[in-house]
């Protein structure tokens, strides 16, 4: 069977056709990045515009990649939660107009299952294991005892690890998106110049906070007056501005600085609730965990304790609708369908 997925929650408008033994046939991403970069961040009017602008060509786009068309669909997956209600109501209006015109059935899939289910794209998933999602909108520990049940451990208090990674950008100005602009950024830096706190990485608690490090950022920069005329509410527009003369090399290094203080508590708590909780697995997704420093930190951490680590391919890590589609294959599998008056959830109440 056929199964086209439909992915919204955000930023990306993405579609891809998987078959029901797992084939990713095609996984197709239009990025709204351009559209946003000028605001600093995802404006949610914004991106549901550019949805309902981009769902019919990515969609038709993804068929086409596949060498398929409508007829040749089994079933829809959709994107319903958690995300903007706006973004996520173009994918799910899409999805239902198509599984209702096509007498097909729909799948409701969780956003953040779907973000675990990528690791079952070229990888053999063992149960039970530990599932930790990074991206801009989540930091969660999850203890996974089958693929569809997801129990969270764990997640942050405050800002999400890539959302301090967006804002220690915009307050460093070095633009959008942040996570991407400080990896570069920060290449052959020495990343322990600044010592950062590393918020609650050795606390017994598998909770996270990251605000506190964005504001030890923030105050570094302003004691050591790297910029001239610091709007600190951050509330306009992004304007690229540079350093005092002078001044220039400590950007760099506050950046390495900061990313290596994110990828040090994400490293420690991950493995940390793997070992408490005797798994042998453990699985890193979301687009934080496209970030190199991560992935090679989690690697050797891998080796060091034997706990075996799947990351997903880069591509899957970020937001995507071929995950979505595995995730659906498994709704199928179980029966569980949603109905046309399925609804987007900003917020997800797990059971
Ligand atoms: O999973 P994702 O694509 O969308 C959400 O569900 O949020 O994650 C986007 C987040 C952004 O905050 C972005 O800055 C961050 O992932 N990100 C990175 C990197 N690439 C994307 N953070 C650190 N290093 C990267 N290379
Ligand atoms: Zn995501």
């Amino acid at each position: 069977m056929n199964i086209l997925a439909i992915e919204t929650s955000c930023d990306e408008t993405a579609a891809a056709v998987v078959t029901d033994a797992g084939a990713i046939l095609s996984n197709i991403v239009a990025s709204q990045i351009k559209d946003h970069a000028a605001f600093g961040g995802v404006v949610p009017e914004i991106a549901s515009r550019r949805h309902a602008e981009l769902i019919e060509p990515v969609v038709r786009e993804a068929l086409h990649g596949a060498d398929l068309s409508t007829g040749d669909l089994g079933a829809v997956a959709v994107t319903c939660g958690p995300g903007l209600v706006g973004a996520l109501l173009v994918g799910i209006s899409y999805a239902k107009a198509l599984a209702y015109g096509l007498d097909i059935p729909l799948c409701g899939v969780n956003h953040l299952e779907g973000h675990l289910s990528a690791a079952q794209i070229g990888h053999e998933v063992s149960y039970p294991h530990i599932g930790m999602v990074v991206s801009g909108g989540h930091t969660s520990l999850y203890r996974v005892t089958s693929p569809s049940s997801i129990t969270p451990i764990g997640q942050t208090l405050d800002d999400a690890a890539g959302e301090a990674f967006d804002k220690v950008a915009k307050l460093l100005y070095l633009g959008y998106p942040g996570g991407v602009v400080i990896e570069r950024i920060s290449q052959g830096v020495d990343s322990h110049a600044i010592e950062f706190p590393r918020p609650l990485m050795n606390e017994r608690t598998y909770d996270f906070s990251f605000s506190g490090l964005k504001t030890a950022v923030l105050n570094r920069v302003l004691k050591e007056g790297i910029f001239e005329d610091m709007d600190l509410t951050f509330s306009g527009l992004p304007v690229k501005k540079t350093p005092r003369p002078g001044k220039e090399d400590l950007v760099p290094k506050i950046a390495a600085s900061f990313q290596q203080a994110v990828v040090d508590v994400l490293v420690e708590k991950s493995f940390r609730a793997a070992a408490d909780h005797h798994m042998d697995l453990l699985v890193v997704t979301g687009g934080v965990a496209s970030n190199t420093l991560l992935r090679e930190s989690l690697k050797r951490r891998s080796e060091e304790t034997g706990i075996r680590l799947i990351i997903p391919e880069r591509k899957y890590c970020t937001d995507n609708a071929a995950m979505i589609g595995i995730a659906g294959i498994r709704h199928i599998s179980e029966g569980r369908f949603a109905s046309l008056d399925l609804n987007a959830v900003s917020r997800w109440t797990w059971e």
